[in-house]
Parts: C-alpha cells; sequence; structure tokens
C-alpha cells in the first residue's frame, strides 16, 4: 500500500469510485495519508488543520490511541457475530448510553449511521403510536437515504421527489430569510402558534413523531429560540405526538453538552445518533427509545433488522470513543474553547464589512457572508458566489480545511482544539475573508 503519489491517488480515486453530492467531474479530492489530533496530512507532507472535524464527526480528534487500542482488541477477540447474539461490548456499550442519556432513556437499537437511525426511529415511531405522518423542518438535514430525505428540508431533498408520502414539512422558529418576531419569546410563541394550526389541519391522530434537530447544524448551526424545546415538548404531548431529536451532528459534546437538547431541558422520547458516537472511527448509529416504547415492543415484534446491527467492532469504537470523551472532559472543554472562538468570530465580524453574523454554542460555529450594508447573503439559496469559491480555494491553499457552502463557512473544530490551534484557524480566516470584503458592495 505504500508509497503511492498524491496523484496516483486521485487518478485512480476518481477512476474507479463516485464522490458525494457532486458531478464526478467537478470533484477535486483533498489526497490524505494520514491524520493526527486535529491535522491531516497529505502524502507530500502539507499539514492541514481540520475545522470541520471531517463531517462534524471527529469529536475527539484524529487517531486517538485508546480507541484504536480498543479496535485493534475487538477484532483479535471477536470481529462479528450476527445481531441475535449477546455479546459483552453490546451489554457495555448498551449500559453506557442508558448512562449519559436521560433517565427515562435505557434502550438502543444499533445501526450504521444517521440516515439508518432515523429510518428505523420513523418506522419505531409509526409502530408504536399506529399513525403514519411525521412532521420535520424545512431548515434541516436528516440523512441520503429515501425516508432520510424525505426528512431531509434542504436541496438534497429536491432530486428525491416526488418521495414517499406522509412526510409534512414546517417552518422553523429561524426561517431563512426574516423572522416571526423580534424577540426570542415572540418568536418562539408565534412559532408554536403556526405549527399547532398545521398539527389541527394534518389531523393530530394522524401524526406519528416530529422529528428535529435540536441544535440545527448544516442549515446554519442555528441554537433553539428560548422556551422553543419546552414550548414543543409541551404541544407534541398534547397531541400524542413523539418528539425525536437527531442529535446525529450536535451530540456528544458538539455543543457543550453531550446533548443538544440538554440546552432546552427537554427529554425526547426517540434519540438518534452517529458521527460523534464513534467519533467516526467506525460507522455507527443508534435509536435510544423511551422506556414506554421499550415497553410496547416487549410484546409487539420490532419489525427493524440490519445485517451489521451491533457490530462488535463498531461497538468498541463507540465505548472507547464515548470514554475518551468523558475523561479528557471533552464535553466541558466544548462549552470553555468555544468562548474562545466566539470572541475570535466577534473580532472578525468588527473588521470585516462582508461578514453578516456569526453563531456558535460550544464548537458549533458557522459565519455568514453577505454582498452589502442592506445585509443581503453574497449567495443565492442553495447558490454560490465566486468570492466564496475563491474563499475556499484560499482556505485549501492555506491549510485550513472546513465547508463553504452557499454564504456560509464552518467552524467545528475537534473539542481537543488548543486555543494556539484556534488562533492558527482564525489568522487563515481573517486573511481569507479579505477577498470577501473585496466583493462587498457597501
Ligand atoms: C443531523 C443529521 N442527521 C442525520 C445525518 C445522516 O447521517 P449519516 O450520513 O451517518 O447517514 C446527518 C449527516 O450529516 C446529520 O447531520
Amino acid at each position: 500500500m505504500a508509497g503511492m503519489s498524491s496523484q496516483e491517488m486521485i487518478e485512480l480515486c476518481k477512476r474507479h469510485t463516485l464522490y458525494t453530492w457532486t458531478a464526478q467531474g467537478a470533484v477535486d479530492p483533498l489526497p490524505v495519508e494520514r491524520t493526527d489530533g486535529v491535522y491531516m496530512y497529505t502524502p507530500d507532507g502539507k499539514r492541514i488543520l481540520d475545522f470541520n472535524s471531517q463531517l462534524m464527526s471527529v469529536n475527539i480528534g484524529h487517531n486517538h490511541p485508546r480507541v484504536r487500542e480498543a479496535m485493534k482488541r475487538q477484532i483479535d477477540q471477536l470481529t462479528y457475530v450476527y445481531p441475535g447474539t449477546a455479546t459483552e461490548v453490546r451489554a457495555r456499550l448498551g449500559k453506557k448510553l442508558a448512562e449519559i442519556t436521560p433517565d427515562s432513556i435505557n434502550t438502543f437499537f444499533f445501526t450504521l449511521g444517521g440516515a439508518e437511525a432515523n429510518e428505523n426511529a420513523v418506522k419505531i415511531a409509526r409502530l408504536v403510536t399506529g399513525r403514519f405522518k411525521i412532521l420535520s423542518r424545512y431548515r434541516s438535514y436528516h440523512g441520503g437515504t429515501h425516508v432520510a430525505m424525505q426528512l431531509t428540508g434542504d436541496p438534497r431533498r429536491w432530486p428525491t421527489e416526488p418521495g414517499a408520502p406522509g412526510f409534512v414539512k414546517v417552518m422553523d422558529p429561524e426561517p431563512y430569510h426574516y423572522s416571526f418576531g423580534k424577540t426570542e419569546a415572540e418568536r418562539t410563541e408565534n412559532n408554536l402558534r403556526y405549527l399547532e394550526e398545521v398539527i389541527m389541519y394534518e389531523g393530530p391522530q394522524n401524526i406519528a413523531a416530529m422529528v428535529i434537530e435540536p441544535v440545527t447544524g448544516t442549515n446554519g448551526i442555528l441554537p433553539p429560540p428560548e422556551g422553543y424545546l419546552q414550548g414543543l415538548r409541551a404541544l407534541l404531548d398534547r397531541h400524542g405526538i413523539l418528539l425525536i431529536c437527531d442529535e446525529v451532528m450536535a451530540g456528544f459534546g458538539r455543543t457543550g453538552r453531550m446533548f443538544s437538547f440538554e440546552h432546552g431541558n427537554i427529554v425526547p422520547d426517540i434519540i438518534t445518533m452517529a458521527k460523534g458516537l464513534t467519533s467516526s472511527y467506525a460507522p455507527l448509529g443508534a435509536v435510544g427509545v423511551s422506556d414506554a416504547i421499550a415497553e410496547h415492543f416487549q410484546d409487539n415484534t420490532l419489525w427493524c433488522g440490519l445485517t451489521y446491527n451491533s457490530h462488535p467492532v463498531s461497538l468498541a469504537a463507540a465505548l472507547a470513543a464515548i470514554e475518551v470523551l468523558q475523561d479528557e472532559g471533552l464535553v466541558e472543554r466544548a462549552a470553555v474553547m468555544g468562548e474562545h472562538m466566539r470572541a475570535h468570530m466577534q473580532r472578525l465580524q468588527e473588521r470585516h464589512p462582508s461578514v453578516k453574523a456569526f453563531r456558535q454554542i460550544g464548537l458549533f460555529g458557522m459565519m455568514d457572508i453577505r454582498k452589502n450594508a442592506a445585509g443581503d447573503l453574497i449567495a443565492p439559496y442553495n447558490g454560490t458566489h465566486p468570492a466564496m469559491q475563491e474563499l475556499a480555494r484560499f482556505f485549501r491553499r492555506e491549510g485550513l480545511f472546513t465547508f463553504v457552502r452557499w454564504s456560509h463557512f464552518m467552524c467545528n473544530p475537534p473539542l481537543i482544539i488548543t486555543e494556539q490551534q484556534l488562533a492558527e484557524a482564525f489568522d487563515i480566516i481573517d486573511r481569507g475573508l479579505e477577498i470577501t470584503d473585496a466583493a462587498f458592495e457597501g
């Protein structure tokens, strides 16, 4: 395996494999030979700071010896048995997840990733309630499989339509171009009133569940306005509708709490997880269900199954990754380092006229670029702008890996990032923003 040049890697990968969410002719993959901590290295020895934790998922940082050792031990002892078996690693991870989730959530179904977790959560909600419709929000991403795409609001859903029936999309408390109210409390109240009206029109007796990202990820890094999560929980309870919290991206410390719904002091009926669950050292998703739901399946068949359900190597990776999060205090660290990140973002907003706004909660952040003093975003919804493309090229040239999408760029480093590494990243961003400043129309 050793010795392939960057160019050979790129050529063979492009010739024989397909890349996600893109026309293949437009792909320009970054060659990566190894990773360590917050850095990636190309075969030519170039060091790149990972400012997006890959897909907002390598929360504990790259190449942690404890997770690698745990996976190796598991491979040597027991690599795979079918889902009908009992294994020590399955027992231990189930217990660990019961400890870190709220008291009423103690039972978990394992999948391969986030989309499958959401697919199975929808099935479970329908089986338990006997209802069919599912509510979700426009500013959301819930995965690339068919049902997960129907839950998803963002434009990646469009090519999959018309999709399966029964999925109703609602507005977010933070719509794209305007706000429903001036204060957070007003926005919350207006949105919940509107939502109750939607529930009335759809017939509450037909609605099994509502799926939300408690802190929206890709579609804006949007912490919920004050009172929204509690109000939503109460509204859904009044109508017997289950609340599914998608913690795939925001969970496992990213927002400065183990799970992002904790910011609203609520307890969901179902939690879906992936990404930070193993910090992406192995593919794994999970659906955590309340005791009431678990009780339902004591006598009723759980019509869910996967060949790789409870795969021991993935479970071993998850157990070790969660132990690292806990033992190294990374959840608390995300909250503290998030404050440093906020200070950098604030400073850059003051320095650069093209910065419209930023949002940050823990080490989950995004900056928005505007084209004029009126505050119009530089690129249209689902579109781009030459200055944003140039900014993306600049980041890559300067050794900063992050996602530049539409009018925004992401700030989601591994939770182990140091103050010095944060400064290193924001120095590159500072210089890059001169590109968007030059496109600012005033
Ligand atoms: C909130 C959320 N849910 C679900 C998914 C889908 O997870 P996966 O890509 O593991 O299927 C993602 C992936 O980005 C996500 O951000």
